[in-house]
């Protein structure tokens, strides 16, 4: 059954409390990458236009203590929303009480306030984080309508997603969180096929779940990034200095064991004598990684075969880059692959993390045909789990 979305429901007049997931990467109080913020905009956009008083709840980053505040207020937030919106949006730096409730009373329609960072209810006591059943009903007092548009957030029980959305007759989902749903959805229960993943980054153990729940969905998997080396390991191939999970061979083994051939590693790779983008560096065939190099990057050969593998698919979810993209030596084997991917008719599915923004900073963002905003909840939502921000939010 499909999700109930801002489309369905009347909001004109109405107190809407939205739950967006603005827990962006922030440096000195700057922000480095908005994409969060700007694909939240069609929601609140929406919203504007069909005359609601708008009321935002997000967090920003992990507190404990007081002093874990520090730095983490969202009222750069704020003000970078009203940028992008060309409009005031109304900051109260509060979670509760009566300057909010106040704020809240006097919005007009189409006004936008944010509500200070939920996460501030984590000190003493984790009231925000452990989904406190007070904290839920107070904040959805606040409102009429909850719209859920936080994907990011959606694999955490929290009160600001699934507290609020218990207290409240009518849940719907934003614009966002329906997209997220229906490319990442679709690619793991109803794939248009073929459908190949590319999984890369690190670690195979932060991806166990996901391959083997894509083991079972996918027609093929291409392995790159750090976890290939693990792989190779485990079929007795020399490695050098690349960096491998010991305690992750035996399951490494297994899953190509169960694979039945649908896995596929590279067949070369860019070396390096030291972690750096200037250290010396060769191609080298899969079988010829020596003593004192490693790999940081697919090779030419990978790349092109890869390539050929790609051409044929319809369905294409790339998680993890397959190289140190960071390191303008080592992003070849990403950045090809992603002017791959931008010239196929597939639907092209980029989940989140270091992919998604080595996507942003190449220039793919609008060759591709969704880029998730979800780190930890797309990698849970691709392993087959289901989310308890998507669940809270009513069917049509
Ligand atoms: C994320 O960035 O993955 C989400 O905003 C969730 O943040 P969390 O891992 O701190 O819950």
């Amino acid at each position: 059954m499909a999700k109930k979305t801002i489309r369905d429901v009347e909001v004109e007049g109405k107190t809407v409390l939205v739950r967006v997931d603005f827990n962006v990467p922030m440096e000195d109080g700057r922000i480095t990458d908005d994409n969060r913020i700007r694909q939240a905009l069609p929601t609140i956009r929406t919203l504007i236009e069909k005359k609601a008083r708008i009321v935002l709840f997000s967090h920003l980053g992990r507190v404990k203590e007081e002093k874990d505040k520090e730095g983490k207020s969202l009222k750069p937030v704020s003000e970078a929303l009203a940028e992008h919106l060309g409009r005031e949006v109304k900051f109260v730096p509060e979670t509760r009480g009566e300057t909010l409730e106040s704020a809240i009373a006097s919005l007009e329609s189409s006004e936008v306030l944010m509500v200070e960072n939920t996460r501030f209810e984590d000190v003493n006591g984790k009231k925000e984080s452990k989904n406190d059943g007070e904290l839920g009903k107070y904040w959805a007092s606040l409102g009429d309508v909850f719209v859920n548009d936080a994907f990011g957030t959606a694999h955490r029980e929290h009160a600001s997603n699934v507290g609020i959305a218990s207290n409240t007759d009518e849940v719907a989902a934003g614009f966002l969180l329906e997209k997220e749903i229906k490319f990442l959805g679709n690619a793991v229960e109803n794939p248009d096929r073929p459908f190949i993943a590319i999984m890369g980054g690190v670690k195979v153990s932060d991806k166990i779940g996901v391959l083997e729940n894509l083991l079972e969905k996918a027609d093929m998997i291409l392995i790159g990034g750090g976890m290939s080396y693990t792989f190779m390991k485990a079929q007795g191939l020399e490695v050098g200095n690349s960096v491998v999970e010991e305690d992750k061979i035996d399951l490494a083994k297994s899953l190509l064991e169960k694979a039945e051939g649908k896995l596929f590693l590279p067949t070369d790779f860019r070396t390096a004598t030291e972690f750096s983008n200037d250290a010396e560096s060769r191609v080298a065939d899969y079988d010829d990684l020596r003593e004192g190099e490693e790999g940081l990057d697919i090779g030419p050969k990978t790349v092109e075969r890869y390539r050929e593998l790609l051409q044929n698919a319809n369905t294409i979810v790339w998680n993890g880059p397959v190289g140190v993209f960071e390191f303008s030596n080592f992003a070849k084997g990403t950045k090809a692959l992603l002017e791959t991917l931008s010239g196929l008719d597939a639907s092209t599915i980029l989940g989140g993390g270091d992919s998604a923004s080595a996507a942003i900073n190449f220039g793919y963002e609008d060759a591709i045909d969704h880029i998730s905003t979800g780190g930890g909840a797309s990698l849970e939502y691709l392993e087959g789990k289901s989310l308890p921000g998507i669940e809270c939010v009513d069917e049509k």
